[in-house]
């Protein structure tokens, strides 16, 4: 087992730019991809990540040569046989998952790291039947993974702590921020609160108070600026308890309690406008808001380049 050698399967929007991470962290990355037409894009796929890291200034432009040499992209897993990791970031179809596990259990170093990447699969579920569920965890990324630093780890009941810290060590070791659930729970923390959020961003909508845009122009203007330095509990801490508990009195049950995706959402879907890969949303998406959103983003980088010492919240008994 090669302990600087990492395998992500699965070519597509997650699995290259988990890649490209840890390629450029200096880990030879063994990239498995199956469907022969997607491999001859993924060159240049890891390409566009790069450059949009180059143009922010994030990596200097001589690396990317060397990310290119450090990966290998193949298209059986054989070629994992040495990595003393996998990522799994295949799509979210649970058989096809676990077929690839148990191809993975046989193939790997019994030591060697099995993590699924899955947006919903509780990992009790995905390793049911897996053989060594010891060293099987989920390491779930953000999209997109070159720029969101989280990665909610998340092990099952069978999961050795050791496998847990030796997966939080590899997400330290290309610069990404590891949290531990305590227990396994459907959307994991990150998506239970965009999921919450939404869901009342689309009940505003619904109920006619305000627009998609206006809805974002609050998100943006204030909630997003103060949860990029602090999260919404020790905000809570700030503005008082007492005080939350009493506008929460109040304002809790005037919040959507749907159990379904709202109408609003179903009636967009249905008119086939699923955003910008239809061209059309809650926004249109038009060669210049296309072009807005990709300043934006070099912006964010920009910033986060200049604050790249930035604080970290205080960790209590430290
Ligand atoms: P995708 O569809 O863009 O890419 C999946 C790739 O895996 C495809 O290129 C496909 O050809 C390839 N593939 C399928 N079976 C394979 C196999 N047996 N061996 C090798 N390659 C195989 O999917 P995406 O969006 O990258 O999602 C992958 C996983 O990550 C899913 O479980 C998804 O739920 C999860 N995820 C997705 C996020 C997103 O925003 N798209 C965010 C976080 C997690």
């Amino acid at each position: 087992m090669n302990s600087n050698c990492v395998g992500v399967i699965g070519g597509g929007l997650m699995g290259c730019g988990i890649a490209t991470r840890f390629a450029l962290a200096g880990f030879d990355t063994v990239l498995i991809e199956a469907d022969a037409a997607r491999v001859t894009q993924i060159t240049s796929t890891i390409d566009t990540i790069l450059t949009e890291l180059i143009d922010a200034g994030s990596i200097e432009a001589a690396r990317r040569q060397a990310v290119h040499a450090s990966m290998i992209i193949a298209t059986s897993i054989d070629a994992l046989a040495d990595a003393c990791a996998v990522i799994e970031a295949i799509p979210e179809i649970l058989p096809a998952k676990q077929t690839l596990f148990d191809q993975l259990a046989a193939l790997l170093a019994p030591q060697a790291l099995i993590l699924s990447n899955t947006s919903g699969f509780l990992p009790d579920t995905l390793f049911a039947a897996t053989a060594g569920r010891e060293r099987c965890l989920v390491a779930h990324f953000w999209n997109p993974p070159h720029l969101i630093p989280l990665v909610e780890v998340v092990p099952g009941s069978a999961t050795l702590p050791a496998a847990t810290e030796q997966t939080t060590a590899l997400m330290r070791r290309i610069g990404a921020k590891p949290v531990v659930l305590h227990k396994a729970i459907p959307g994991f923390i990150g998506n239970r609160l965009q999921f919450a959020l939404l869901r009342e961003a689309l009940h505003i909508i619904q109920s006619g108070a305000a627009d998609a845009a206006t809805v974002d122009a609050v998100m943006t203007a204030s909630l997003g600026r103060r949860y990029s330095i602090m999260g919404p509990l020790e905000a809570a801490d700030l503005g008082g308890l007492q005080t939350l508990l009493n506008v929460g009195t109040h304002l809790v049950p005037e919040l959507s309690s749907d159990l379904q995706p709202l109408d609003v959402l179903r009636e967009q879907v249905a008119r086939g406008e699923l955003g910008r890969a239809t061209g059309q949303g809650f926004y249109r998406w038009d060669a210049a808001r296309i072009a807005s959103l990709k300043q934006r983003r070099l912006d964010y980088l920009q910033e986060e380049q200049r604050g790249q010492n930035r604080s970290e919240p205080h960790k209590e008994n430290e």
